[in-house]
């Protein structure tokens, strides 16, 4: 292997510590930031998820509130629960565990969440807010990523990155923070005619498809950064990106591991926005 490695293990980590370190001087103030998660339904992932979410607060001394609910909940009483919390002074954050159950309207849920404590950045204004550069929570994937890059001092300015993937969670926000930081952006998806032709030109790579082997060695410019947010599973029901890790890491000059990458960095920067909720409540 050629290619260094993004850790976001180790950077998530450090991220966790500045962020708990801001915890206990809020909560010094008397201010206890809080996270309130929802889960409704059994979905096996999901559950996972949100443990880990509910885990994550605890390690910082964030307040979190996991509630699970039935997969027959009303779509009306989700909203109601949301609307209870959006008053509930102590907490500044509430994530939906998506998917939800197919009854349930989730962008009418995610709407429903106060935008000053949608810690995912899934509502209208939080990504209306990111597309015409004024505050708001950034999603937390795409959010880690521009921290991973960022940790190894690289200057996007006048780069081209290629994003492969256009879902409003990943994406499309992905696209959004690349442009800011300066970057040329070009987003490739299913219906891209040569998606090879693209990546061969990018500096940086975001792969964000939920397929395995979407990227592979062939596809990449010699020394360039790659970036992997897939989560799959390979025949041996092993946990795997989208990328090609072996191939693409003999041709890439940066490149993130899957599992130990971008999935622990978009948990910690999910405590990132419920501090920063806590702290714009806290004044
Ligand atoms: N399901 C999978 N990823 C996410 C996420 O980042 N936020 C929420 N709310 N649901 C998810």
């Amino acid at each position: 292997m050629t290619a260094q490695l993004i850790d976001g293990n180790a950077l998530a980590r450090q991220t966790r510590e500045r962020v708990a370190a801001r915890v206990a001087e809020l909560a010094a103030q008397g201010c206890q930031p809080g996270l309130a998660v929802l889960l409704v339904g059994e979905d096996p992932a999901s559950q996972v998820y949100v443990k880990h979410k509910v885990a994550d607060c605890e390690g910082v001394g964030m307040k979190s509130l996991l509630e699970r609910h039935p997969a027959d909940l009303a779509e009306d009483a989700l909203l109601a629960r949301i609307r209870a919390l959006n008053a509930d002074p102590a907490i500044h954050g509430i994530l939906v565990q998506l998917p939800l159950p197919r009854h349930i309207d989730a962008q009418k849920v995610i709407e429903t969440i106060d935008p000053a404590k949608d810690v995912d950045g899934f509502h209208v204004a939080s990504a209306g807010a990111l597309l015409i550069g004024r505050p708001g929570f950034k999603a937390c994937t795409p959010y880690g990523c521009m921290k991973m890059l960022e940790s190894i001092g690289y200057d996007l300015k006048g780069k081209h990155a290629v994003v492969i993937g256009r879902s409003n969670i990943v994406g499309k926000p992905m696209a959004l923070l690349l442009l800011a930081a300066n970057a040329t952006v070009t987003v490739c998806h299913s219906a891209t005619p040569d998606l090879a032709a693209m990546t061969r030109q990018a500096d940086v790579v975001v792969a964000a498809v939920g397929k395995r082997k979407v990227l592979t060695a062939d596809m990449v410019k010699p020394g360039a950064i790659v970036i992997d947010v897939g989560m799959n599973r390979d025949e041996q029901g092993r946990l795997c990106g989208d990328v090609d890790f072996d191939g693409v890491s003999e041709v890439a000059g940066w490149i993130t591991p899957v599992p130990g990458g971008v999935g622990p960095m978009t948990r910690a920067m999910l405590l990132v926005n419920t501090l920063e909720a806590a702290e714009r409540a806290a004044g």
